[in-house]
């Protein structure tokens, strides 16, 4: 059986424990620090920042969009990162499976698509081993694209 989480909203209480949250030193350059994610979901509304718990744990974070980017009209996963200490036990998937699961049953959602940086391979096997093929480089440079075809 796989590994089970939680998402939770962040609040007064648990946000100074999830920008604490880190990544390996190799992986810095590959997520930005959550700091900056929850800072730019309070310009983009569609962004949903959130802490993954395994029980009582925070373990990592997620930020999804709610509804189309209104800059290209997709649904975006926007970052994904497991805390250092809490890598390789599952956490990374359970956390997309729900995503994927709340995304999914959106009937406007029909594509979803999330970005990585070329030389993260562990992402791009990951992201690939849910169903997402890569579709080259980002419009805006850069990074590379993947995407889910999850409605008709
Ligand atoms: C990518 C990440 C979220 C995976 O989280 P995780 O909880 O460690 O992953 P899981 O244990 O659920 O494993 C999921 C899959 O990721 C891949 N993976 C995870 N860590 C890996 C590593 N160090 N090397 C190679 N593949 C790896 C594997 O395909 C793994 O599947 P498997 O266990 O069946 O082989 C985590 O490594 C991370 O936070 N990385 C830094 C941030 C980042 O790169 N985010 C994604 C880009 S936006």
């Amino acid at each position: 059986m796989g590994a089970k989480v939680e998402l939770r909203e962040l609040t007064r209480d648990n946000w100074e424990q999830c920008i604490a949250l880190e990544p390996t030193d190799e992986q810095r350059t590959w997520v930005d620090p959550n700091v900056w994610s929850i800072a730019e979901s309070r310009f983009y509304p569609s962004m949903l920042p959130l802490a993954i718990y395994a029980g009582d744990e925070m373990v990592g974070f997620v930020m999804y969009a709610q509804t189309p980017d209104p800059r290209d009209g997709n649904f975006w996963v926007h970052r994904l990162m497991i805390d250092r200490r809490h890598q390789r036990h599952g956490y990374g998937r359970a956390a997309m499976g729900e995503v994927l699961r709340r995304l999914r049953a959106d009937p406007a959602c029909r594509t979803i698509w999330i970005g990585y940086l070329p030389d993260n391979d562990a992402a791009r096997q990951f992201y690939a081993s849910l169903g997402f093929e890569e579709q080259g480089e980002a419009p805006w440079g850069g990074d590379w694209v993947a995407r889910l075809v999850v409605g008709d």
